[in-house]
């Protein structure tokens, strides 16, 4: 049996009002009732942490932001520093969000910044690292996750170990928001690859223990077979995360 608890993490993107988000994290509160083995998150947009938060109450729901700048703060118009995100009561961050990459033009430097700065907050960093579907046809695919991997966790790489606490996730750009998830056996093979590099450049406890979610497509009738995968450590889910039946069909996989 695998160590690690499983994590179902809500990507609300850029959705829902202060007064919908509430509702939606108080009808998972209550759904996630009563059960356990499983680590419930969600990240809803910047302007609505502070009323999830309150929202959350006593519930066990994790508080994440979708992104972050690296510096504590200063002249830097439009930006949230990672103690602003700590104030309003997150304690993860997801970084490096194919979204973010591809149309804020984030990339791997920029990405271990945040991840290096979020770390050292105190936040719990989810570092999405993905193909697209060009660099898949083209056979790129281990190339390119491997170089996310080096250039987004530069900070641990260079220290020479990392934190089991950093969460992973896998998400395949053509999979994202299209309907078209990727097989069990396809999210297996890169997820294991996942783990296999974390294995060779820290150590075994750590890839034994860090956690790998799989994002794109996630919807109830294929969290399980997706959840059964030994290397897929739960779910970062987008579009269904947003409809309290959905997200509790997941996090009841
Ligand atoms: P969908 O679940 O809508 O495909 O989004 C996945 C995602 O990007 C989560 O971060």
């Amino acid at each position: 049996m695998s160590i690690r608890t499983p994590l179902i993490a809500g990507n609300w993107k850029m959705n829902l009002n202060i007064e919908q988000s509430v509702a939606l994290v108080k009808a998972i509160a209550e759904g996630i009732k009563g059960i356990s083995g499983v680590d419930v998150l969600v990240a809803p947009p910047f302007t609505n942490l502070y009323a999830v938060k309150q929202a959350i109450g006593n519930s066990e729901i994790l508080l994440a932001a979708q992104n972050m700048h690296w510096e504590k703060e200063g002249a830097f118009t439009g930006e949230v520093s990672p103690q602003m995100l700590i104030d309003a009561g997150c304690s993860h961050v997801i970084l490096g969000h194919s979204e973010r990459r591809n149309l804020f033009k984030e990339n791997d430097e920029t990405i271990n910044l945040k991840v290096k700065s979020a770390y050292l907050s105190g936040l719990t960093p989810i570092v999405c690292i993905g193909e697209t579907l060009s660099e898949r046809e083209n056979g790129w695919t281990f190339d390119v996750i491997r170089n996310q991997l080096k250039g987004s966790l530069r900070f641990f790489t260079e220290e020479g170990r990392m934190p089991a606490s950093v969460i992973l996730a896998y998400e395949p750009v053509w999979a994202i928001g299209t309907g078209k998830t990727a097989t069990p056996e396809q999210a297996q093979e890169i997820q294991f690859f996942i783990r296999e590099w974390i294995k060779e450049t820290f150590d075994k406890d750590t890839s034994d223990q860090v956690r790998i979610l799989y994002g794109g497509s996630v919807k109830p009738d294929n969290a399980s077979a997706l959840m059964a995968c030994p290397d897929i450590d739960g779910a970062l889910v987008g579009g269904a995360s947003l409809k309290p039946e959905s997200f509790m069909g997941i996090i009841k996989f």
